[in-house]
């Protein structure tokens, strides 16, 4: 048989007159006695491309099988079309049905909401705004590599089983082959983990941020990109149970640094979606966010606001605004106070930085004040909070007693301390939240709606 070429290449192409050969799944199918147009996907690109079938050189049998869904193969002939928003088709000279599709597909013509798709999130890929999200979650995939391996990061691969419990970032998952029903008990009663896999209790990780940590103490600038788990009981449009989370970590950077390179990081994140995703794009906003390139826009060429967390609480309480969550020094942000500094406020991306330190994690370096520490929250319109990050208490003696204060089990974290202990060196890192990027990218409104198979509580189809 004939090669096949993608319909993103025959669309683009200019020379009528040649023979193609596609393959694809047939989204409508109209027309009269005489002649058929079939409306052919091949996930290549959200654009079909128009196949012209003249009645009378196909058997009946076989055009009444090619039905919304059903998936063909066509040789033809690449023509001008006559038809606006395309530019040529295909004459179809052949057809083969592979699979048919009968009227109880569920992508019939009409359209659907978001949450119907998500019942049928094994079918919802060959929908147009499915394709188009994961199209772009993919182009965004490569641009993080492609970021990261031009500023000389090296790609750091984190365990996904882990038996550290301290990053504090939420409940864990845990990992276990013992039997539940019934379980070997210690001397105490207790479930006694030494008789398990490994010989000791593990969990999903929240977080490859420590043996990152352990990359850049060596390699200088690495970054992960992988699933982090958390069992928190968060329903909401921006919380995962199973989430995807780059993480670069660098030696000899200061939080200045790390907020100059996420700044750049996530404006070449958009301008690359903006130079490569232009269909998708396009078909996103006509069909959801009318505002959307111009965000996305808006986002690469204005500087983002760098604020203090002091400074910030001195904004929310001078607003006048009634928040559900009372604000008063201390306060961990919610969202609503997220988004009223970003959209109302200064009506642009901020970093805030200096948070206290009893609201963050045990690693971040402590200013001197004594209250607060050198992290940063990378605020965003719409999303809040994309990416989290700090520079790291370089210090053994100040990182030893806040992990005791904070109940950091020390001695299990020795290989982590052994960092401050050997050839201690100023770090910083950041996480960034895939599929909040994507949401950002995408401008889709649910969470749920820009991974293929989301993981929610009390949700774990497919
Ligand atoms: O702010 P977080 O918890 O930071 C860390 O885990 C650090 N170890 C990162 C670092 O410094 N290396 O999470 C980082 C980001 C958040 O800003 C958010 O974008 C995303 O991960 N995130 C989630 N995304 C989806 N679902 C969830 N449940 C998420 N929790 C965090
Ligand atoms: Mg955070």
């Amino acid at each position: 048989m004939r090669k096949r070429e993608k319909i993103v290449d025959v669309l683009r192409s200019t020379e009528v007159g040649r023979e193609v050969f596609v393959e694809g799944w047939v989204r409508t199918k109209r027309g009269n006695k005489s002649v058929n147009f079939i409306a052919l996907n091949d996930g290549s690109t959200v654009k079909n491309v128009q196949v012209v079938a003249e009645c009378t050189n196909f058997d009946e049998e076989l055009l009444k099988n090619i039905t919304t869904g059903a998936s063909i193969a066509v040789e033809g002939t690449l023509v001008e079309s006559p038809a606006s928003g395309q530019s040529v088709e295909i004459q179809a000279n052949n057809i083969t049905v592979y699979g048919t599709c009968d009227s109880t597909y569920p992508l019939q013509k009409k359209g659907h909401t978001l949450e119907f798709l998500r019942e049928i999130a094994h079918l919802r890929p060959r929908t147009n705004t499915f394709g188009a999200v994961f199209r772009i979650r993919h182009a965004m995939a490569f641009a993080i590599h492609k970021f990261f391996n031009d500023h000389g990061f090296f790609y750091w691969h984190t365990p996904l089983i882990t038996a550290s419990d301290a990053e504090g970032a939420g409940a864990m998952f845990s990992v276990s082959t013992l039997d539940k029903e019934n379980p070997p008990l210690g001397e105490d009663g207790k479930v006694d983990y030494n008789e398990d896999f490994f010989g000791r209790h593990t969990n999903l990780t929240v977080s490859g941020q420590l043996e990152g940590e352990l990359g850049a103490m060596a390699l200088g600038q690495i970054y992960t990109f992988g699933p982090t788990f958390r069992a928190e009981n968060s329903n909401t449009p921006r919380h995962l149970a199973e989430f995807w989370m780059i993480e670069p970590e660098m030696a000899f950077m200061d939080i200045e640094d790390n907020m100059d390179l996420a700044e750049e990081f996530l404006k070449y994140l958009v301008q690359y979606a903006l130079d490569n995703c232009a269909d998708d794009l396009a078909f996103l906003e006509k069909m959801y966010d009318n505002e959307l390139t111009e965000r996305l826009r808006f986002v690469v060429s204005n500087d983002f606001v760098r604020l203090d967390y002091t400074e910030g609480i001195r904004i929310l309480m001078e607003s006048g605004v009634k928040f559900d969550y009372p604000v008063s020094w201390g306060l961990d942000l919610q969202s609503e106070h997220e988004r009223y500094l970003v959209e109302q406020h200064f009506k642009r991306p901020v970093i805030l930085t200096g948070y206290p330190k009893e609201i963050k994690a045990f690693y971040m370096k402590q200013n001197d004040d004594g209250k607060t520490v050198r992290a940063m929250d990378v605020l965003f319109p719409k999303i809040g909070e994309i990416i989290g990050g700090s520079e790291r208490e370089a210090d053994y003696n100040k990182l030893l007693t806040r992990m005791n204060e904070m109940g950091v089990p020390a001695e299990a974290m020795s290989w982590y301390l052994d960092t401050r202990k050997f050839g201690s060196a100023p770090h910083s890192g950041f996480g960034l939240g895939f599929e909040r990027l994507i949401l950002f990218i995408t401008g889709m409104a649910n969470i749920r709606d820009v991974i293929p198979f989301p993981r929610t509580p009390k949700n774990a189809e497919f």
